[in-house]
């Protein structure tokens, strides 16, 4: 048996009002209390929204060019902490944050915006957010827990559709993440928030809109290679990025870089669950001003 084989899946229980796995909760105090630095970073996301693209992004923006060795040896997830995250196989997400030498340290999290530690608001420490349209996140949400022991079972894809719509997957409801999110930016201006699609579209604008929120005045031949650098087929092949070297995952059920698509939806929904799908949306977003791009 494979390593992968021998860990069971994580139970899933509630935990300060969202659906969560030990995983992300046993290291809960040293999370609350994690000290923050004015120049960290976070990258905040939904589950599955873009988070690896993102931090690989603002990886090679700050360090590309100064640690090369950094890009063939060291992957994305050692690079940049999952904050919440402990695991049998690495370091705890608060413990690697703590090790790193380089600055600024660039931070990935997934809690909603009320558990994220107080201490990134107290330092005014800049924020990206990345989010995704809640059926290409879903879909892809979906694959992501077929493949990873570290993940409850996915169950089927109509049980799937409906633990999505009732929150009851890791982190909790999509809904209430992207609108917390959101709300968050109106009143706290040093939060960017992305959107999948966009990245998705135009690459190279939304690095400028990066830059531009970072104050980085990086070359345009810079740009330019981190453009190249970060296309899905570039780093899909980059075992730095495309999280091959991790045990729990069995990408021979689904790999990590999956398509990166937008609209990988109409390929899973049938006309009848888009239909109840968006019914439902309709009323978990009616007071939202956010609007979501399902196609392009
Ligand atoms: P799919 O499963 O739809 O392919 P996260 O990093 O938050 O876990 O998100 C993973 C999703 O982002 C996957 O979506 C993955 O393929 C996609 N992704 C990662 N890098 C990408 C890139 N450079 N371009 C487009 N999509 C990318």
């Amino acid at each position: 048996l494979g390593e992968e084989q021998m860990l069971p899946r994580p139970d899933i229980f509630d935990f300060e009002g969202i659906s969560m796995i030990h995983y992300f909760t046993d290291n809960w105090e040293k999370v609350q209390s994690f000290q923050a630095r004015p120049d960290d970073i976070l990258i905040a996301t939904y589950p599955k929204a873009g988070t690896t693209w993102v931090s690989y992004i603002l990886d090679l923006l700050y360090f590309g060019q100064h640690s090369p060795e950094r890009q063939t040896s060291l992957p994305i997830y050692e690079r940049v902490p999952f904050l919440e995250l402990t695991n049998p196989f690495l370091p705890s997400g608060t413990e690697l944050a703590d090790k790193l030498t380089t600055s600024p340290r660039l931070i990935k999290t997934h809690l909603p915006v009320q558990l994220v530690p107080k201490s990134f608001w107290e330092q005014n420490c800049r924020i990206v957010y990345v989010a995704r349209n809640a059926k290409d996140n879903l879909v892809s949400y979906f694959h992501f827990d077929r493949m990873n022991m570290g993940q409850p079972e996915a169950g089927d894809w109509n049980s799937y559709v409906e633990k999505f719509m009732d929150g009851k997957i890791v982190f909790g409801p999509w809904y209430d993440h992207v609108n917390g999110w959101w709300e968050k930016k109106q009143r706290y201006s040093n939060l960017l928030y992305l959107f999948f699609e966009d990245l998705v579209e135009d690459t190279g604008r939304e690095l400028e809109r990066i830059c531009s929120f970072l104050g980085l005045s990086t070359a345009v031949e810079e740009k330019e290679r981190i453009r190249e650098g970060v296309q899905f087929d570039t780093m899909k092949k980059n075992p730095m990025t495309n999280y091959s070297t991790v045990p729990v995952m069995d990408f021979k059920i689904s790999p990590f870089m999956r398509k990166g698509r937008v609209g990988d939806w109409k390929n899973h929904f049938t006309v009848a669950q888009n239909e109840m799908f968006e019914e439902h949306y309709r009323r978990k977003m009616r007071n939202s001003t956010l609007a979501f791009r399902t196609e392009l």
